[in-house]
This record gives C-alpha cells, sequence and structure tokens, in this order.
C-alpha cells in the first residue's frame, strides 16, 4: 500500500501569500511525490464551528477550492474532495467520540483557551462555547482515521490534535480490533523548515493582524499597492541598504532563485532605492501568480465546473471510507441480524482461520477416496466411508457445509471416537458461517 498522506484546509477566510508559501505550494509539491496517495479536503465541518454566516461559508468554501486547483494541484491525481459530502466522516465522529474521554478533550488547546480567556474575564468557564469547538479534535480524528492516513502534514499549533487522534485509534484497536489493528496511527508532519512569511509590517503575515497580501483578490493592481505599503527603513536611493532580515527581502527570497537572492541583495548593498527595490518584489511575485490567477479567475467565473470536481474527488473518496466505515460498524456490533448471527459473532472472534474445524480428502492406500473433518485442535470429528469416485467425496463436503446437520443425517460417515452428534452440528454451523462471512 502507499504512504497516504491527508491534509484538511478549514475554509475560512480568503488565501493570502502567507498560506500560498507556507501550506499549498508545498503541499502541492510534495504530492507530487512518488509512492505517495494524497487526500486533500476542505474542512468545511470544522469551518462551522467557527462561522455561523452561510454566505461567508459558502463563498469561502469556492474560494480555496479554486485557490488549490488553481496553484496546480490535480485532481486525477489527489483525492480532492469536501469534507461534508462523505457522510462517513460524521458517523464515525460519533463512533469515536463513544470511546474518547471527556478528559482528554478538557485540555484540547482551542478549548482550554477559550475556557481560560472566559475565567480571566470573570465568566462562566464555558461561555460561548460549543459543544462543535469542544468535540472539535474528534471530528478531526475521523478526518484522518477514516482514510487511515499515514502522514498528516499540518502546522504546529494542530500537533496535539494528530495526537488525540492517534490516542483514540489505539483505543478503538484495543477495544474492537480483535488482535489487529483497524486503524493506522496517523503521524504529525510538521514542515519546520517552511517560511512563515512576514506581512506588510514584518509581523507573520495573518488575516487578524491585517498585514496580509491576497494571493488573488483584487488583481495585479492589488498585489502592486500592497507590495508598495510594506515597511521599510528611510534609507535614500543610493545608499547602502542591508537586506538581511527586511521583510522585502524574505518575500522576495520565497520566490527566488538562489542566483537572484544573490543579484537582489548585492543590488540594496550597492544603493538600489526601496522603490525600485519594492517594483523588482512585483515583478517576481508577479511572474510566478498571474498565470494562476488566470486559471483562478476562470474557475471562479465558472463554479459549477469546480462542484463537478468535487463530486468527483467525493466519489473516490468513498470508494475507500464506504466499506471501511462498513468494516467498523461490524466491529462495534452494529451487525445485520442473521439467523446465523450469534454463531458468527463466534467465529469472527476465532483469532485465525486454523482455529475453526477443517474437512480433509484424500485417497487410501486401498485406491478409495475418504473425507474427514477434524476440529480446530486436530481431533477427529467424522469419518467417512470409501467412494470410488473423488467426486463422491467432494459433493459430500460440499453439502455437508451447505446443510449442517440435515446431511450429517444421512451422510455416509461415522462420528469420531467419544464425539457426539452436537459437537459435529455445531463445527459445521461454524464452518458454513466463517463461509458466509
Ligand atoms: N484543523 C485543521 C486546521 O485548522 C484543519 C483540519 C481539519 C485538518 N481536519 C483535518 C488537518 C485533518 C489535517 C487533518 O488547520
Amino acid at each position: 500500500m502507499k504512504v497516504r498522506v491527508l491534509t484538511g484546509i478549514t475554509t475560512t477566510g480568503t488565501p493570502h501569500l502567507g498560506n500560498y508559501v507556507g501550506a499549498i505550494r508545498p503541499a502541492i509539491a510534495a504530492s507530487r511525490e512518488a509512492g505517495v496517495q494524497s487526500f486533500f479536503f476542505l474542512a468545511d465541518y470544522h469551518a462551522l464551528i467557527k462561522c455561523d454566516e452561510p454566505d461567508r461559508i459558502e463563498r469561502s468554501r469556492l474560494e480555496i477550492a479554486a485557490t488549490w486547483l488553481a496553484c496546480g494541484l490535480d485532481p486525477q491525481r489527489v483525492v480532492f474532495y469536501r469534507q461534508s459530502d462523505i457522510p462517513e466522516t460524521p458517523e464515525l465522529t460519533w463512533l469515536l467520540t463513544c470511546v474518547t474521554s471527556k478528559g482528554q478533550m478538557n485540555r484540547a488547546h482551542a478549548y482550554k483557551a477559550a475556557t481560560d480567556a472566559n475565567v480571566a474575564a470573570g465568566e462562566d468557564p464555558d461561555a460561548g462555547v460549543t459543544m462543535g469547538l469542544y468535540s472539535y479534535p474528534i471530528l478531526m480524528a475521523a478526518d484522518i482515521l477514516l482514510f487511515n492516513a499515514h502522514r498528516v502534514p499540518v502546522g504546529r499549533d494542530q500537533v496535539q490534535h494528530i495526537e488525540m487522534a492517534r490516542d483514540v485509534a489505539q483505543r478503538f484497536n484495543h477495544l474492537f480490533g480483535q488482535g489487529h489493528d483497524l486503524f493506522v496511527l496517523p503521524q504529525a508532519e510538521i514542515e519546520e523548515e517552511v517560511a512563515q512569511l512576514p506581512g506588510l509590517d514584518g509581523r507573520k503575515m495573518s488575516k487578524s493582524y491585517d498585514n496580509a497580501i491576497a494571493l488573488f483578490e483584487g488583481g495585479a493592481k492589488a498585489l502592486r499597492e500592497s507590495i508598495a505599503r510594506i515597511v521599510t527603513d528611510s534609507r535614500l536611493p543610493g545608499e547602502p541598504k542591508e537586506p538581511e532580515g527586511t521583510t522585502l527581502v524574505t518575500l522576495y527570497d520565497a520566490f527566488a532563485t538562489a542566483e537572484q537572492r544573490r543579484a537582489f541583495r548585492a543590488a540594496l548593498r550597492e544603493g538600489l532605492g526601496w522603490g525600485d527595490a519594492k517594483q523588482q518584489l512585483f515583478e517576481l511575485v508577479e511572474s510566478q501568480i498571474a498565470p494562476m490567477r488566470e486559471r483562478y479567475d476562470a474557475l471562479m467565473a465558472h463554479p459549477e465546473e469546480i462542484e463537478k470536481t468535487l463530486q468527483a474527488g467525493a466519489a473516490k473518496a468513498r470508494a475507500v471510507a464506504q466499506p471501511f466505515l462498513a468494516q467498523l460498524r461490524n466491529a462495534v456490533g452494529l451487525r445485520p441480524m442473521l439467523a446465523s448471527s450469534t454463531t458468527k459473532r463466534q467465529s469472527d472472534a476465532a483469532p485465525s482461520k486454523s482455529a475453526l474445524p477443517m474437512f480433509k480428502q484424500y485417497r487410501e492406500a486401498d485406491g478409495r477416496f475418504y473425507f474427514k473433518l477434524n476440529d480446530a485442535h486436530g481431533r477427529l470429528l467424522l469419518q467417512s466411508q470409501g467412494f470410488d469416485e473423488g467426486r463422491e467425496a467432494g459433493a459430500w463436503v460440499k453439502r455437508l457445509k451447505a446443510e449442517g446437520a440435515a446431511a450429517l443425517a444421512v451422510a455416509p460417515a461415522t462420528l469420531g471416537d467419544g464425539v457426539d452428534r452436537a459437537a459435529v452440528e455445531s463445527a459445521l454451523a461454524a464452518l458454513a458461517a466463517a463461509e458466509q462471512g
């Protein structure tokens, strides 16, 4: 099996240059690696936790889907879908919720931060805290475990959530796995190297600081205007400038080759004016962003195309999720009611196939054909008479498997020493159940 890499993108806000450099670009590059199967999804159920404005939810999902596609995510190559198109996700969330300890959720960062802030403000600790926020990590665990992801690239702030997913997976495996693991234990993958791009004011680029440069919104004009607002020192053109550590150069680096970086630094040391430097930065970024922006605008003009892409992605995702969830339902005991369900459960519990009774067919030195039935420990339960043809022995084995006690009553065979008929009947029933399962 290929290594499965999965990551979710919370659909709030409009993507900025920092998102592109820090998350989108490296993730798309990673999705092109050989030997990995990538799952990318729009975490729109998670978005509902933070936002109760339907129009913003709708707009943000569309913008973020269009952004990832425009930036080169290949929906043929990766599984690209919306969380809310996968009904197995909330279903698994419930199964996991039932084995997650409340105490552990009390310690989740996002929830703790909310209660701490409430306490500091002299409020009830849970003021304004929804169950959505409280259970956020369980929904996230379901996202990950449903696809048995091995690796989960996330920001540092999300590492605790991956740890929680591992814990829940472990508990579930222990309770319901019957000796073999149902869930892969996921590993957080933190991109240590990922540049935290500075914003216009030099602090980390973030919507909440109002210092972000929009990735596509507003077009080339907005990009140029944003870059013009980058804070620099007051050195004049002609004065030598120290490039290291400046916001302008850090932004430039994020898009430049090694050669361009050297040349840019040298020019600043020789007195390149900040205005001209900003022009160079604009041209560099624009040369890379412009073709993507064109694709973005085309996609935004045809939301129905994006919808189609996401539906196709959901179908791919559900082809994995649906059968797996059926297995998980069965594991916890949500099973169809069948005539044989009690014995079936017993046979499910059997650690391996070798624990089942077994038919053997063979030919003796007398040239005749026989069958026998042994129990799991090799004790003889049933011994046939000799047949002239191998086919006849085979036909009786088949009948005994299919009809159980009814065939036993008429089969040309005798019970093993000290074996009672009921034991043979139940052995046949176990075999039949295993055959069905
Ligand atoms: N909580 C993540 C974030 O805010 C988004 C997310 C939701 C996610 N489900 C996930 C990330 C599953 C990785 C795997 O960034």
